[in-house]
């Protein structure tokens, strides 16, 4: 079943400081390349010659590399729009179990603020915050591009978009700008949803308990 392109949750006007002509680009035309190149490698890589595969070169080697760059392009979009929001009246910071863990975590929902803004500023491609089945901990992750920096067993519950894309037509080379007005835009009451579903699926795996 090949992958669809996932709509915005809001109107592509909705958002404060991230503009309609940005999602434009980064939604209607960046994001769907990521889903239908994967869409393609699928369909090719049933046919590609396994008895030529080399780490040099060869189109197995190809295929799969780029596999694991358009699917994480995918995943990642996927979850930035997902947890994007207008902010009007919503939370402008989380609350119950997600807030317990930032603050358990990283010392306060500030501080945990202040690293991701670091990660966004270090990173070339994403700053990550996922879940880790292994010590239970929220952990940030810097990754240069899609397919890097991901820790295998983690389960994503946010992140932050830092490629030139995401923000060049609104503030040029302001990156800072950018991630003050991510933050502004920020539905916590889906990233709080996606804590409670990692959390769930950090039980199911049985990892939580090795720790
Ligand atoms: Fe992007």
């Amino acid at each position: 079943m090949p992958f669809s392109v996932k709509d915005l949750p809001f109107a592509k006007d909705a958002l404060d400081g991230i503009s309609a002509k940005t999602l434009e680009t980064h939604h209607d035309k960046l994001y769907p390349g990521y889903v239908n190149k994967r869409n393609e490698i699928d369909a090719a890589l049933p046919n590609a010659d396994r008895s030529k595969a080399n780490g040099s070169y060869s189109e197995y080697r190809s295929l799969k590399l780029e596999e694991t760059f358009n699917a994480d392009g995918q995943i990642l979009h996927e979850l930035y729009f997902s947890h994007l929001g207008p902010n009007q009246g919503q939370q402008t910071r989380p609350t119950g179990a997600l807030a317990e863990a930032l603050d358990r975590d990283f010392g306060s929902f500030e501080q945990f603020v202040e690293d991701l803004s670091a990660c966004g500023m270090a990173a070339r491609g994403w700053a990550t915050v996922a879940l880790d089945p292994t010590d239970g901990k929220v952990h940030t992750f810097l990754c240069d591009v899609h397919n890097q920096g991901g820790v295998w067993g983690t389960i994503p519950i946010m992140t932050l978009d830092v490629y030139e894309h995401a923000y060049f037509i609104d503030y040029g080379s302001a990156r800072p700008d950018y991630i003050k007005a991510f933050f502004k835009n920020v539905n916590w009451d889906k990233v709080s949803e996606n804590y409670d579903k990692a959390q769930q699926m950090a039980k199911i795996s049985g990892t939580a308990s090795m720790a």
